[in-house]
């Protein structure tokens, strides 16, 4: 008897071998009949607009065949798109090419397109530009006398209790200035879109996005196109962390050489220019907690600030998660944002919580050395079955089994309390912790499952595999629902023609599509079913759905296989050449409604820092993670290796520095944007810890993509107070700062 590959097992990536052989076509590598390159070329101010700009050296270029400035590019509905606004997913982008003006620096002001991507970038050297420039700003610091809270933020800012008085009467209060620098996502494969035309009106976008059928919505209502004519298609997607969720702008100067030159073109922003589509804003924030004699939290005050631009407005979660997940009486939450002359950051992997959990939890260790007690016994002693701020119940919280498994597999009963007290040779240890919370989101979805003669079932859905794991999961639940083999399953994603879903943002795939994917299939066994029992002389007598099992490929009387039926035969007798299913799930209806639906975890970091050089190195992370139902233990745990390292990249290495004379950043590549390589990278443990819970999504799954990195780059700054008994309050922590 084969095994039953479902939900549950640690299985290989099903498309695994696809991209180690290269055989994973990105978007950028679409082959397509008569194919231009187009070459972005960047502005060289940071403010102010364009006087004139001269292409004429560029287009004697041997195979350069057009320059698209905003003075000759063809005018497409999008340039008459209202402007501003809030930056949200399902909104239109920056709109390069519009007009004169220069909101940042490297602002894409002309496409070179050639034959050749050589030729495209040899063109794209020789744009000359006269510009009129105007001050600018991009330091925060320098903007803050000018935060404002956007409208539908200002509901969030709660104000509950009395937090000066609690204040007055606390045990201990920590009021500190914190701060989290800009960091850009840094995919592998950078941001490209082939666009294939086809010369009767339709086009083909091989788009890198975290949504194909948002692309598509977005790209035709750009560009004009009536439905059914643009299809957007992202099968493989090489990582984004959020910047996938709007298209890119290189989309649409894709689709506008297109349009120009009745071409297919392809754009791929180089690795410099992605640090001119989306980042995860700056941070400021003023944290006040305090605490009674008992160590109970008493006033929780929260002054977050992050940047945006000047064009648009995108606002994030900041200060509602440390109050969600410590509750507290007394309550000032106050978040707004800062426009700075810079492209429009965006989500970049738990947006928000990221920053402010981070921020929040690193204030919580203060705390906890200001009152002298452990800071696993603080949060302990803070513990809540509901949530802080809508004091609603959980559909399911584990954290408390978090916090004791993770504890218990890290040692830190061993630890010593004191700062500097804790060493190996030459170097100073530290042990710190965090508390970590993101949402469990399920969002729109369906999934069609397809089962044809020969067995094999093809299940589709316009979701795209953003790198998580996505595929091997529906193939896995596919496979477990009706009793196949893994290699009789094949999974069809990231077409904008297949069943509608939303974005794949938020850790809401797992919950959402696969829901879509265990109804479809579900639906498909009953039809298999019907169709054999309505059939003549079947084998299964008068038994009823509920006695049915699906196994081996075949639906049989439970525990009896000599009363069964290959499935493929089934679909034989109906006389079709396939059964199909097709499947929604709907949060307004599939969700629960007065419940609180998050993921937790608890985070234990170990560093050790030399004590002459000043370096820390994080030696050691445990991450015990209650989130929900887990179908992958593998891809899972792949999910939260992924954001501790960006955790670790966050508390010592990744920031955008800009020369703010200039309003550039001055980093713009990978040798200088520092991301944690393989030798910064130790012992990562991942726990999962067990979470039954039967209402957050209907196969009880919570999603595993973000809550990574909430809590450990705090565990790991606390980690390194606890070495050096420095307290460091801005991230990264660099060596400037420690030393
Ligand atoms: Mo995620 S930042 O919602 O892609």
């Amino acid at each position: 008897m084969m095994d039953q590959p479902g939900i549950g097992a640690a299985l290989d990536r099903v498309d695994g071998m696809a991209k180690v052989t290269g055989r994973a076509v990105y978007a950028g590598e679409h082959p397509a009949r008569g194919l231009l390159y187009g070459v972005a070329v960047g502005a060289e101010i940071t403010r102010g607009r364009i006087v004139s700009i001269d292409a004429s050296q560029a287009r004697r270029i041997d195979g350069v065949v057009e320059v698209l400035t905003h003075e000759n590019r063809p005018h497409v509905p999008w340039f008459d798109m209202r402007d501003g606004g809030s930056a949200d997913s399902a909104k239109p982008p920056f709109r390069v090419l519009r007009n004169a003006d220069i909101a940042f620096a490297d602002q894409p002001i002309a496409l070179v397109v050639g034959t050749s991507f050589e030729a495209a970038r040899r063109g794209a050297m020789l744009v000359t530009t006269r510009y009129e420039s105007a001050s600018h700003n991009t330091r925060l610091d320098a903007a803050l006398a000018e935060r404002r809270t956007p409208e539908q933020k200002k509901r969030r800012n709660v104000t509950r209790g009395d937090v000066e008085a609690a204040r007055a009467a606390a045990a201990a209060v920590v009021e500190q200035r914190y701060r989290l620098a800009m960091e850009h996502h840094h995919p592998i494969e950078m941001h490209a879109t082939t666009v294939e035309w086809h010369g009767d009106g339709s086009v083909t976008v091989y788009d890198k996005n975290q949504g194909s059928q948002n692309a598509r919505d977005q790209l035709a209502q750009a560009f004009g196109h009536a439905a059914g004519t643009l299809r957007v298609i992202n099968p493989y997607v090489g990582g984004a962390f959020g910047s996938g969720l709007r298209p890119a702008y290189q989309a649409y100067l894709a689709m506008l050489a297109a349009v120009m030159l009745r071409r297919s073109v392809r754009v791929m922003l180089t690795r410099r220019q992605m640090f001119t589509h989306v980042h995860r804003p700056a941070c400021i924030e003023d944290i006040i907690l305090a605490c009674d004699a008992e160590s109970r939290l008493s006033a929780i005050a929260l002054r977050a600030t992050t940047s945006t631009s000047r064009v648009e407005t995108y606002t994030e979660n900041v200060v509602g998660w440390g109050p969600a997940a410590h509750p507290c009486p007394n309550l000032r939450l106050d978040y707004a944002v800062a426009a700075l002359d810079t492209p429009t950051p965006g989500n970049m992997r738990a947006p928000g919580a990221a920053t402010g959990m981070n921020l929040f939890e690193i204030a919580m260790d203060e705390l906890a050395y200001a009152r002298g007690v452990d800071p696993l016994a603080l949060r302990l002693i803070n513990y809540s079955d509901t949530h802080g701020l809508s004091a609603l119940p959980y559909t399911s919280k584990a954290l408390m089994a978090a916090y004791r498994e993770g504890a218990t597999r890290f040692g830190w009963h061993k630890r010593s309390h004191e700062p500097r007290s804790m060493r190996a040779g030459r170097e100073l240890v530290g042990w710190g912790m965090a508390t970590g919370i993101w949402d469990a989101l399920m969002l729109p979805a369906s999934a069609r499952a397809t089962l044809d003669r020969d067995g094999m079932l093809a299940i589709a859905s316009a979701a795209s595999d953003i790198g998580t794991g996505t595929c091997t999961i529906m193939a896995q639940i596919a496979a477990g629902a009706l009793g196949l083999p893994l290699e009789r399953v094949r999974v069809f994603l990231g077409d904008s023609s297949l069943p509608a879903t939303a974005l794949e943002g938020g850790s809401s795939m797992a919950a959402s599509v696969g829901a879509a994917v265990s109804r479809a299939c579900n639906g498909l066994a009953r039809r298999l079913f019907e169709i054999l029992t309505q059939s003549k002389d079947h084998p299964l007598g008068a038994a009823r759905f509920d006695e049915m099992e699906f196994r081996d490929g075949r639906l049989r009387l439970a525990g009896d296989p000599s009363r069964s039926m290959a499935l493929g035969d089934i679909v034989a007798l109906s006389g079709e050449s396939s059964l199909q299913c097709e499947a929604a799930v709907d949060p307004s209806k599939d969700g629960v409604g007065a419940k609180a639906k998050n993921t937790h975890s608890a985070v234990f970091a170990e560093v050790r820092v030399d004590e002459e050089l000043g370096v820390p190195r994080v030696t050691r992370l445990t991450l015990a993670v209650a989130a929900g139902r887990i179908i992958n233990p593998k891809t899972a745990r792949s999910q939260i290796l992924g954001g501790a390292v960006m955790g670790i990249g966050m508390a010592l290495q990744e920031q955008s520095m800009f020369d703010h004379r200039l309003g550039r950043i001055m980093n713009h590549s990978l040798a200088e944007y520092h991301i944690p390589c393989h030798a910064d990278i130790n012992d990562i443990e991942v726990i999962f810890v067990d979470e039954p819970d039967a209402e957050t999504s209907p196969l009880g799954v919570k999603g595993v993509g973000e809550i990574g990195i909430v809590g450990t780059a705090a565990a790991i700054a606390n980690a390194v107070h606890h070495a050096t008994g420095k307290r460091i309050r801005e991230l990264p922590i660099t060596l400037d700062r420690l030393l």
